[in-house]
């Protein structure tokens, strides 16, 4: 399931992605994932589009993407006043493949800047963000939803914005089956995929806690075209190949081959930051990967880290087969 989809005219093979995570979807970690292969489409980190116009595409680990990494979504955080006119033209003269505009992101810094989750509350607003968007931006457009706000008209209030969203011509929705008030508690509600299918002939991307291919979840997804993983890549950058062929993987070369990354793409304090995020994720594989997380996380040198690793690897740390996702 999930092997191929089409949106727009334009197949992706398999139909399995990488979900946009702010802080780790960066272009270090995005050429681990594509170097691995398997995965159908890799979306940037949320990116403010107003920042997007003073960003080097050829440097800057937000923006810049590499050959490998095939077809990337760029998210934008868009607030209203925002030059979009502008910010498409950059991302069009940069060669970007797709958009995705963020309506789904309640945390308060970016709420106050009335965009993600509050934009999404504001349907005016959204409307004329997105046919502004779609104005400019004639290639493929997706929109990041959740369920909105967890009240009893939550259904007329979501198929009116899925309503706008398909009138303004986006080519798909991505749909974080979770209310603005759930943040990550409980697993996603899968349930509401059919009752949004119902109101939208617009393909839909699903993304919340998938993280293999579990089939009473499959028959719950079957809604939607295609699925988004997220976390679990953090956990597991394997994830999508190992999808179809389950690969050996060598846990200390996967995390020397990220922290590398990290060091080509980064300034040195951002690095540091970028690695010790990462490692949270990936020490979840181990069964004291909470006591390597923990010797790292105050540590201010990006080589101190190194001996860090080397010594935590070389006593070869017992693996969780399955390990517990959880948000940090
Ligand atoms: C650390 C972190 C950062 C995230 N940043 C973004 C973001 O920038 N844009 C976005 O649309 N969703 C973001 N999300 C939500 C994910 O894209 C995804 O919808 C969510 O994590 C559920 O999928 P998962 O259970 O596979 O992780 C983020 C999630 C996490 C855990």
């Amino acid at each position: 399931m999930f092997d191929s989809c089409e949106i727009a005219g334009r197949r992706f093979v398999p139909a399995r992605f990488l979900a946009p995570m702010a802080g780790y979807t960066h272009s270090a970690f995005r050429r681990l994932i594509a170097e691995f292969g398997g995965c159908g489409a890799l979306w940037t980190e949320m990116l403010s589009a107003r920042q997007i116009l003073n960003e080097d595409f050829a440097k800057s680990p937000w923006v810049k993407r590499r050959p490998i990494e095939r077809f990337v979504f760029y998210q934008l955080m868009v607030r209203q006043g925002d030059p979009i006119e502008k910010v498409v033209n950059r991302l069009l003269e940069n060669g970007a493949d797709a958009v995705d505009l963020n309506l789904a992101c309640d945390a308060s810094h970016i709420r106050n800047l009335k965009a993600g989750s509050a934009l999404f509350s504001n349907i005016e607003a959204m409307r004329k963000i997105i046919s502004e968007t779609r104005k400019y931006w004639s290639g493929l457009l997706t929109v990041k939803i959740r369920l909105g706000d967890r009240r009893p008209d939550w259904q007329p209030r979501l198929a009116e914005r899925v309503k706008m969203i398909e009138e303004c011509g986006v080519d798909a929705i991505v749909v974080h089956p979770r209310f603005f008030e759930d943040k990550f508690k409980r697993t996603a509600r899968y349930e509401t995929l059919n009752f949004i299918s119902s109101i939208t002939t617009l393909p839909l991307i699903a993304s919340g806690d998938i993280v293999d291919k579990d089939q009473k979840i499959f028959d719950k997804l079957r809604p939607a075209h295609a699925i988004m993983l997220g976390r679990i890549a953090l956990i597991k950058p394997w994830v999508f190949v190992d999808w179809d062929n389950p690969t050996k993987v060598d846990y200390a070369a996967v995390w020397k081959k990220m922290f590398d990354y990290i060091k080509e793409d980064f300034e040195p304090l951002i690095a540091l930051s970028r690695i010790k995020m990462f490692t949270k994720y990936y020490s979840s594989n181990f069964l004291f990967g909470n006591v390597f997380r923990n010797k790292i996380s105050n540590v201010e040198d990006l080589n101190e880290i190194q001996t860090i690793a080397d010594d935590f690897f070389s006593k070869t740390p017992a693996i969780l087969s399955n390990p517990i996702v959880e948000n940090f």
